[in-house]
């Protein structure tokens, strides 16, 4: 990538990010995702200076979040978020998402679902036609081999285990429909959290493009 595109998909990270950050109201109990796009959003929440009751998705964000003033919290006490602004990898048409780059996706779909309202920020280059492999897993370290003898095509992160002793791993196996895929990795007791998340999840995609911030409304609830 040129630098000067380099340079475009950062400004969109942050236009979608801003733009999110003005979806939050004052006293709203927020679920913060992970990774690079999220990281424009954190300044931009905070620079709003709201009332707000924040969990965060990764020790990442946690850190960066408290250093910008914003109330982090455990996720232990509050039973339901407001809102939950996070990044994606993939988008699809009909709001399927592939998740978990950073390897925070079942602390993301933990948070996606208990929020109200989930907002997916991206720049241009996240939406795709149809969702292809590598799809992040977190497997439990107890019967890792034999987990993954049942996934034949997943390759193990070298990566820290996650915050939560997970193993992160990437399955490869291509796959036509998402939610067959879902039934199957949601058949074998020791894949913890894959990163597929379903439409139903999703209540609204910030895109940003040359032509500025594309609101698109997938969800069901
Ligand atoms: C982390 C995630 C991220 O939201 C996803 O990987 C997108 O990251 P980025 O904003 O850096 O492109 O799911 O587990």
């Amino acid at each position: 990538m040129t630098t000067a595109a380099g340079n475009e998909i950062e400004q969109q990270k942050r236009a979608a990010a801003e733009a999110a950050a003005q979806l939050v109201e004052d006293g709203a109990r927020v679920g913060l995702g992970t990774g690079t796009t999220v990281a424009y959003l954190l300044p931009a929440l905070a620079a709003r200076r709201l009332r707000l009751r924040c969990v965060a998705t990764s020790p990442r964000t946690e850190a960066i979040a408290r250093e910008l003033g914003l109330a982090v919290e455990p996720f232990t006490a509050l039973d339901e978020l407001d809102i939950a602004i996070d990044g994606a990898d993939q988008i699809a048409p009909d709001g399927w998402l592939v998740k978990g780059g950073g390897g925070a996706h079942l602390r993301e779909k933990i948070v996606a679902a208990a929020a109200r309202r989930f907002v997916v920020i991206a720049s241009a280059d996240k939406p795709v036609a149809r969702l292809r492999p590598p799809v992040p897993l977190e497997l439990a370290a107890f019967g890792l081999a034999a987990t993954l003898r049942e996934l034949a095509d997943a390759r193990l992160r070298e990566a820290a285990s996650s915050p939560d002793g997970g193993v992160l791993a990437d399955l490869h196996t291509s796959f036509e429909a998402p939610q067959e895929l879902v039934a199957r990795l949601d058949a074998i007791p020791g894949v913890l959290a894959h990163g597929l998340f379903p439409p139903a999840l999703v209540t609204d995609v910030l895109i940003a493009g040359p032509a500025g911030v594309e609101h698109r409304r997938p969800g069901l609830h």
